[in-house]
């Protein structure tokens, strides 16, 4: 694991803002249009913009136009973020007068019914966080934590009746969807394991719950247990995950993987989709917006070469995949870059992205060339 750790100290992170468009028509170009270029320039009164980073959780809150972003790394961070996108400008969100949440990275979130989501990550001094916090975006623009039972012991797991406290995790996926009143988790690790199980928190009863134990390693119904892979909410009770590392503990398995997976959290089932053909660790995902009932999500950015495994070509900068969650194909395409761009964005890991009604937002990540 430190070998993929270590990267951060070098970490040449950036400070992008861009879209992501032309993507409603799947056919259509996809293009990436730059919104903000991270830096003011030499111009002082400039408003101020979030330092560059990786592994930070970014919303798109529809009601208000605007991006929520929250710590990430290097640091781990702590900041608060508001993108107005309508006026081009990001400022800085005064949380003094409130406990916010405490500095970290990998974590989960997402917007939901006025408030922007944040639970799980990694902290300083290896820290693995079960929390959950939501900021106010319509009022007070105050962060609250909710209550979290404490974490559930060995005993008190077997009763399927109770609900569950899950121990810190971070490298997860999940979140909550727009739409959605349940943050899911699932997958990732607590740098003891690699877990495969899936946990959802209700926001309205305020309580953990275990949704799916997993299987066991060579049980072909479910995703082997990893970590480092992409994932998002693709409906309110229904995410996909993608490739990851799954080796280590003893239990071999590639790193990264080319297997994709959907889980229905009604039906609390998983259905493998067709494989991408390009794996990778630090990939992000995001839904594009909705068009015409056709429901796709993008895969952007990360590593292909790892400890592991050595591929002589690596990811295309311009490469964005696209899965159809109909069919459960992928298509690999081109994005181009917008005529106010003299190429695509330089290719990244652990950018944060979040759809909005045009498009799909990037910031951050970072450059591991
Ligand atoms: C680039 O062009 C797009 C579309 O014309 C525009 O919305 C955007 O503001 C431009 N970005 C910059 C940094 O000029
Ligand atoms: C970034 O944008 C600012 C403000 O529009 C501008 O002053 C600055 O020159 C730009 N920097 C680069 C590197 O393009
Ligand atoms: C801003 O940068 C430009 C180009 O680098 C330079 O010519 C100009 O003197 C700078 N202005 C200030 C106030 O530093
Ligand atoms: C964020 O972390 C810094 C230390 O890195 C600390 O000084 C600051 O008080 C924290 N901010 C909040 C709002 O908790
Ligand atoms: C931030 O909020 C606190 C408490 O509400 C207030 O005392 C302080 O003046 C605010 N700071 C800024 C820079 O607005
Ligand atoms: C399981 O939990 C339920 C709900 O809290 C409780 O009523 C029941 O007694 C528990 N069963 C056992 C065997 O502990």
């Amino acid at each position: 694991m430190a070998l993929y750790r270590s990267g951060y100290r070098f970490c040449r992170c950036l400070a992008l803002t861009l879209i992501l468009v032309g993507v409603t028509e799947v056919k259509g170009q996809l293009m990436w249009v730059q919104l903000h270029n991270g830096s003011l320039g030499n111009v002082t009164t400039a408003a101020p913009v979030p330092p560059g980073r990786r592994d930070a959780v970014l919303g798109y809150d529809v009601t208000r136009n605007q991006l929520i972003l929250f710590g990430g790394t290097p640091g781990p961070l702590n900041d608060t973020w508001i993108y107005n996108v309508a006026n081009n400008e990001w400022r800085e969100v005064n949380t003094s007068g409130a406990p916010n949440p405490p500095a970290r990275y990998a974590a989960v979130g997402g917007v939901s019914g006025g408030y922007f989501y944040l639970a799980m990550g990694k902290g300083p001094h290896d820290v693995y966080y079960n929390d959950v916090w939501r900021l106010d975006l319509a009022g007070t623009e105050r962060w609250e934590m909710l209550p979290v039972a404490p974490q559930t012991t060995p005993a008190q797991q077997d009763n399927s009746s109770q609900p569950y406290s899950p121990p810190g995790r971070a490298f997860t996926t999940g979140g909550i969807y727009v739409t959605g009143s349940r943050l899911y988790v699932s997958l990732g690790t607590n740098d003891d394991m690699r877990t495969k199980y899936t946990f959802a928190y209700d926001v309205v009863s305020n309580l953990w719950f275990k949704e799916d134990e997993g299987c066991n390693l060579y049980d072909p119904r479910c995703p082997h247990p990893r970590y480092l892979h992409s994932g998002v909410m693709t409906g309110s009770e229904e995410f996909v995950v993608f490739s990851g590392c799954l080796s280590g503990e003893g239990s071999a398995g590639p790193c990264p993987s080319h297997d994709a997976w959907r889980y229905d959290g009604q039906a609390k089932t998983w259905t493998q989709l067709d494989n991408c053909p390009t794996p990778r660790l630090y990939g992000t995902m995001a839904m594009l917006p909705e068009a015409e009932g056709k429901r796709y999500v993008a895969l952007y950015g990360g590593q292909t070469n790892t400890a592991t495994i050595v591929q002589t070509a690596d990811l295309a900068a311009d490469e964005v995949a696209i899965l159809d969650l109909e069919s459960g194909s992928w298509t690999l395409r081109q994005a181009a870059p917008e005529n106010n761009m003299t190429a695509v964005p330089e290719l990244r890991v652990s950018a944060a992205m979040a759809t909005g009604p045009d498009g799909i937002f990037l910031f951050g990540g970072a450059s591991y060339q």
